[in-house]
């Protein structure tokens, strides 16, 4: 477990603490009533001015699921007892408002904005996180599933997704049948400041970070990814030198959020 000599304790902290991507399950179901509660879970997060602007789609059927792994080039995607995908739903008060007055288009209302699109998606983030946090909870593992968005356009054929809603993350749980490491984390100094950002020539910050860094990077390259068991992770900076190379222009958002009615210039 990671805790320093001031971690506190309870079972929260602890679930919070020891939580860790789960990526292969057991073959067995999950029990309606345990569903619900995560459902009800993911329900009672914050949302954005209360818009409730998220839905999420459960994936029963193992066609869907297959077509899933392969967009995210992810097999265990199709082994997931639970599979679900999470999105920004605008299109559900689009249509009350649409409902209320007709007046309502796509250029003026507020639910096509980079704002709304925005907070749709700390909307689903927030709900996702409690319902991981939930499943670990009651000993189910988890794992977020970015990699779908690897074809967003087919995503969207797949799913019928509407207008004015948009694919964000993939969540896929069950009862673990690994035991991976728990990955390490920097070093709080790295990531919390006081006040404002530090300055750039903040020397002292610049020295502490650079150290910081090493011991991370070191902690990192200790880390086994159960995926590749045989060898230890890069360290952190090699990964992050490596994503920088990374040619994301099949993953552009703003050419499907358009598609979908959203107008991220405005
Ligand atoms: C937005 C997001 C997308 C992710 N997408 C994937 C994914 O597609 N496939 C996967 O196996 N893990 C995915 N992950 C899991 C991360 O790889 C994992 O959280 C990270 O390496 C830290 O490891 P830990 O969760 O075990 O602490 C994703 C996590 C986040 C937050």
């Amino acid at each position: 477990m990671i805790m320093s000599e001031y971690t506190l304790q309870n079972s929260t902290i602890t679930t919070l603490l020891e939580r860790r991507s789960i990526r292969q399950w057991a073959d067995e179901p999950i029990p309606d009533d345990v569903i619900e509660t995560l459902q009800s879970v993911a329900q009672h997060a914050p949302t954005s001015e209360f818009l409730n602007d998220w839905s999420a789609i459960r994936i029963t059927d193992p066609n869907v699921a297959a077509q899933l792994a392969e967009i995210g080039n992810q097999p265990y995607i199709a082994q997931a007892p639970l599979l679900y995908v999470f999105v920004a739903d605008e299109h559900r008060n689009m249509q009350i408002a649409q409902s209320h007055d007709a007046e309502f288009t796509e250029d003026t209302v507020s639910f096509t904005s980079s704002y709304r699109f925005v907070q749709a998606h700390n909307d689903v983030i927030l709900a996702m996180h409690a319902m991981e946090t939930a499943a670990n909870s009651l000993g189910l593992g988890c794992v977020y599933l970015g990699s779908i968005l690897n074809n967003i356009d087919k995503l969207i054929e797949i799913l019928h997704l509407p207008k004015y809603t948009f694919p964000v993350l993939g969540l896929a749980i069950g009862k673990p049948a690994q035991e991976p490491m728990i990955k390490p984390r920097m070093s709080q100094s790295m990531q919390f400041f006081e006040n404002h950002y530090p300055e750039a020539d903040d020397t002292q910050f610049t020295q502490q970070l650079n150290e910081n860094l090493a011991d991370f990077d070191k902690r990192v390259h200790q880390y086994y990814d159960l995926r590749h068991a045989d060898r230890p992770v890069a360290a952190f900076s090699d990964q992050v030198v490596k994503n920088a190379q990374k040619d994301l222009s099949k993953k552009n958002i703003t050419t499907p959020a358009a598609a979908q009615g959203f107008q991220l210039n405005r």
